[in-house]
Parts: structure tokens; sequence; C-alpha cells
């Protein structure tokens, strides 16, 4: 089997100035990719601005023998994300992979919910992919190539307390990929997410901020500490990148999916169904009454699409249990 390359292909890799994006820029381009490295720098809250992260990784990949482009745009603001897409037309003269993995982190517990804690958080990760997306993917459809990888989260798929904004960005990042997987189709674009675990600064703040074995502001008990810090020494971002560099190359058959990516292990996530429970005449009480068999997970199945669903629904009316 050959190595996957990439070859003649342009990547744009937002975040890319530390973290899990480095190191996805840094392996793209030490696989022959030209790579845009935006970062727009500042504090892992999204405040302030410094173009040294994205230049600094830039000289690393140059310094390899690569070809790298900083830009410093943000991604949160329509006219961020054209000028992103620009500063790639600009220097290669195409696009063939959008990497959306900038972010930032503002937790708080739901009732102190502010819109200054909420907007910045959906403006990048949410909005930020459309931002950066909705350029590029004129592109891809002109020339009938793309790949797009989005940066999902646990915390969005399954839920993590004092993440509303984040986990319903992240969540939001499922709907889109599906949704730009199916529109992508036609086109020879394919649309997939990763759910990252990595060491970064990121985590490193999640974990801080859960006050492991310290709730309520009591000191973190030292064994778990050091329990987690062994369990973080695991979790190698660079680990991740061969996930997204597969998503992003050529070959990747899958469109639409979501993998847990992180340690080294690869995983897929997906959204399933069960068979359900069926009476054309249904009232609250049957709701409670069934409900084991409503939740029952035997012979559930994960549906490909709407349709899918649909037809699902519509048998289970002709065909009574
Ligand atoms: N580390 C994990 O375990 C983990 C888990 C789940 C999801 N993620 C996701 O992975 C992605 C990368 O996170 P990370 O862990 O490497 O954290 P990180 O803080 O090291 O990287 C995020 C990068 O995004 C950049 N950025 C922030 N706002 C920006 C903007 N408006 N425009 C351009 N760049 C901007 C930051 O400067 C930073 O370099 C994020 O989307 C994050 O939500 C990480």
């Amino acid at each position: 089997m050959t190595d996957l390359r990439f070859d003649g292909r342009v990547a744009i890799v937002t975040g890319a100035g530390g973290g899990l994006g480095r190191e996805h820029a840094l392996l793209l381009a030490s696989r022959g990719a030209r790579v845009v490295v935006n970062d727009l720098g500042g504090s892992m809250a999204g405040e302030g601005t410094d173009g040294a992260p994205a230049a600094a990784v830039v000289q690393e990949i140059r310094e390899r023998g690569g070809q790298a482009v900083a830009d410093s745009h943000s991604v949160a603001t329509p006219e961020g994300g054209r000028d992103v897409v620009r500063t790639a037309l600009d220097a290669y003269g195409r696009i063939d992979i959008v990497v959306n993995n900038a972010g930032i982190l503002r937790d708080k517990p739901f009732h102190e919910m502010t819109p200054d804690q909420l907007d910045p958080v959906i403006e990048v990760h949410l909005k930020g992919a459309f931002h950066v997306t909705v350029p590029a993917w004129s592109v891809m459809r002109e020339q009938g190539y793309g790949r797009v990888v989005n940066t999902t989260s646990a915390a969005g798929l399954l839920g993590s307390a004092r993440k509303s904004g984040y986990g319903a960005a992240k969540a939001g990042l499922l709907g889109l990929t599906r949704v730009l997987a199916a529109e992508g189709a036609a086109h020879g674009i394919r649309v997939n997410a990763v759910a990252p675990v990595a060491a970064t600064r990121m985590l490193a703040s999640s974990l801080a901020d859960a006050r492991i074995g310290g709730a309520d502001g009591r000191p973190a008990d030292p064994a778990a500490l050091e329990m987690m810090n062994t369990l973080t020494r695991s979790l190698d971002p660079g680990l991740v990148s061969p996930v997204v560099a597969f998503l992003a190359h050529e070959d990747c058959p899958v469109s639409g999916e979501v993998y847990s990516a992180g340690a080294g292990q690869v995983a897929r996530f997906f959204v399933g169904r069960t068979r359900g429970y069926h009476n054309p005449a249904l009232t609250a009480e049957d709701v409670r009454d069934h409900l084991d068999r409503i939740r029952d997970e035997t012979d559930s199945f994960i549906p490909a699409d709407p349709g899918v669903e649909m037809a699902h629904l519509l048998r289970s009316t002709t065909h009574h249990p």
C-alpha cells in the first residue's frame, strides 16, 4: 500500500498556531500539502490577537522542507472567513481541504450564562465553520473536489456540565457535517468530523476548571491529580492528526461521519435509532407504559438520512407490532 500523500493539494487549517491544529498542519505539510496556517492568537477564552503562533508554525514547516503561509484573520466573522480563503487563493490558487479546528472555551454553569459567555463561543466554533467553509465551498464545487474536516467534541455529542455554549456549538457541527455531506456528495466533496481528546491548553483548562477531586474550591486530591497527569501525558495531540489527515485525503471513502480520536485510538460515533413502539392511537400513558420498549436498543439501526427514518416510521404504521 502506498503512503497517503497530499502533493498538489492546498489545505486551510484554522486555529493552527498551537495545540491540535499545529499538529494537523505539520502532518499535512510533511505529506506534501501546501498549508494555510490560520490562527488569531490570543487567549483560550478568545481575548487578544497575536500573529506569532501562526508565523512560528509556518517557520517550523518551512524548516522541515514544507510549504505554508501564515494567516491571522479571525474565523469568527464572515469577513474573516473570506480573508482566510483569500489567503489560500492568493498564495496557492486553489483550496482542496478545510480543517475547521479553531476554538475557544468560556465555561460557565448554565444559570450564570450571559451573552458575552455564549456568543463568542458560538461565533468561533459553529459560525466560524460556516464563515470559512462557505467561501471555500464555491471553489470546491467548481473544481468538483473537496474535503472538509470539522472538529466536534464529546462535550457536545454526549453532554458535559458547564459547557452549554461549547456543547451546543459542537453538537451544531455534527448537524453541519451531516448536511454538508449530503450537499457535497454530487460535487466530489466529502465532509466528516473528529471528536478529539488531546493534552492541549484547552484540555488542561477544562480539567483545572472541573477541579478534579476538589469540588467547590477545595484543594484537589493529589492522587487524582497525579492520575490525570499520567493520563494526559498519553494524550499526544499528534495522535489525533492521522485521523484528520485520512479524512482530508482523496482516498477517504466516507462522508457525514464522526470519529473519536485520542491517544492513538480511533472509533466511530453515530446517531442511532431504536425500533420503537407504535400505536396509531398513542397516548401519554402508552409512552409511560412502553418506555422500556421505546428505549430498547435491540435491533437499533443508523438511519442514513431523514428519508430512511421516515420510511421506517411509515413502515411501522402499516405493520402493527
Ligand atoms: N483538546 C481536546 O481534548 C479537545 C477535545 C474536544 C474538542 N477539541 C477541539 O479541538 C480544537 C482545537 O483545540 P485545542 O485543544 O488544540 O486548543 P488550543 O486552544 O490549543 O487551540 C485552539 C486554537 O484556535 C485558535 N483560535 C481561537 N479563536 C480563533 C479565531 N477566532 N480565529 C482563528 N483562530 C482562533 C487559538 O488561538 C488556538 O491556537 C477546538 O475546536 C477544540 O474545541 C479539543
